[in-house]
């Protein structure tokens, strides 16, 4: 029986080897924190705004991200599989946005697809105070059992679906608890006011999910300043990132929040350098080709 993970032993040397390396490649060693890329969101909610052609979307910040959260169908499709980005496979759906009941969710993708697709770890959502709570709960335990049999971490995703809007830490902390008493090795969550108290009452690391996208960049990167200071292992963000008109300043900005521990001022600098960089070379493209065009015509 391999050692139980938590917090303080987590990633050392007594875990077991592949569990600890698939680990290694989500939440980095040397500051026990990771950057997830979400572009999972097409499960339920189809062509999201900006991600309605995933590669497109996917391939400049793959280069930037820790990992990359998704389903199978977007992994295959429009992700390189030359590029080595430690993968976190979104295994539960069943559902969608139009759909009765969010909380009806089972696992729709098999471990066996999973460790052929040479995943780092397996997602699912648990839908705690839902209709369905006792069956996300049940799929999560059976989850880890399986993922445990392989050295493969599970990421619990605590959803809160249409009808949860309780973003509050006595309800947040509920379900991550409850998740690392499954088992999960990895929970995310919503980051909310007193966020230290999920935190401490959860033994597994925890991520924030970014949410719908916020008026400004300026208050993503607030977010993700205040979840790491409040003990956060790091984000799983995804329209905060995708769905500004910068999407490399914007990851950048984040990771510099992340790893370097910049404060929430020196990451909009980042933001703001790496913006006004992106649109001086966009302009000079553009330059460069209407003189192309000229000198064509003109010939
Ligand atoms: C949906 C998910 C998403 O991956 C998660 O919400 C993160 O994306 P975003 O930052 O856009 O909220 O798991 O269930």
């Amino acid at each position: 029986m391999q050692k139980r993970l938590t917090k303080a032993n987590f990633l050392e040397d007594d875990m077991d080897w592949g569990l600890k390396n698939r680990l290694a490649r989500i939440i980095k060693p040397n500051d026990r924190r990771g950057v997830m890329l979400a572009v999972d969101h097409g499960y339920f909610l189809g062509p999201t705004e900006r991600l309605e052609e995933p590669r497109k979307t996917i391939t400049p910040l793959l280069p930037h991200a820790d990992s990359l959260m998704l389903t199978r169908g977007v992994l295959r499709t429009s992700v390189d599989a030359n590029f080595p980005i430690p993968v976190v496979l979104r295994v539960s759906g069943g559902t969608s946005i139009i759909g009765k009941d969010l909380s009806n969710e089972k696992i729709t993708t098999s471990v066996k697809d999973a460790i052929r697709l040479n995943v780092s770890a397996l997602a699912m959502s648990i839908f705690v105070g839902a209709p369905y709570e006792h069956e996300s709960l049940v799929s999560l335990g059976n989850l880890v059992n399986e993922g445990e049999e392989y050295g493969i971490p599970i990421l619990a995703v605590t959803a809160v679906g249409k009808e949860l809007e309780k973003r509050d830490a006595r309800y947040l902390g509920l379900a991550c608890r409850i998740a690392s008493e499954f088992g999960a090795h990895l929970v995310k969550t919503y980051y909310c006011e007193n966020f230290e108290k999920v935190v401490k009452s959860c033994p597994v690391p925890v991520i924030i999910a970014g949410g719908p996208k916020l008026a400004t960049e300026l208050d993503a990167l607030k977010l993700t300043y205040d979840a790491i200071q409040s003990g956060a292992s790091g984000v799983d963000m995804g329209r905060n990132i995708w769905q500004s008109d910068h999407p490399v300043a914007m990851i950048k900005a984040v990771k510099a929040i992340v790893h370097q521990n910049v404060t929430v001022k020196e990451a909009h600098e980042i933001f703001k350098k790496l913006k006004g960089e992106a649109k001086t070379a966009k302009a000079k493209t553009a330059k460069v080709k209407t003189a192309k065009v000229k000198a064509v015509t003109s010939a």
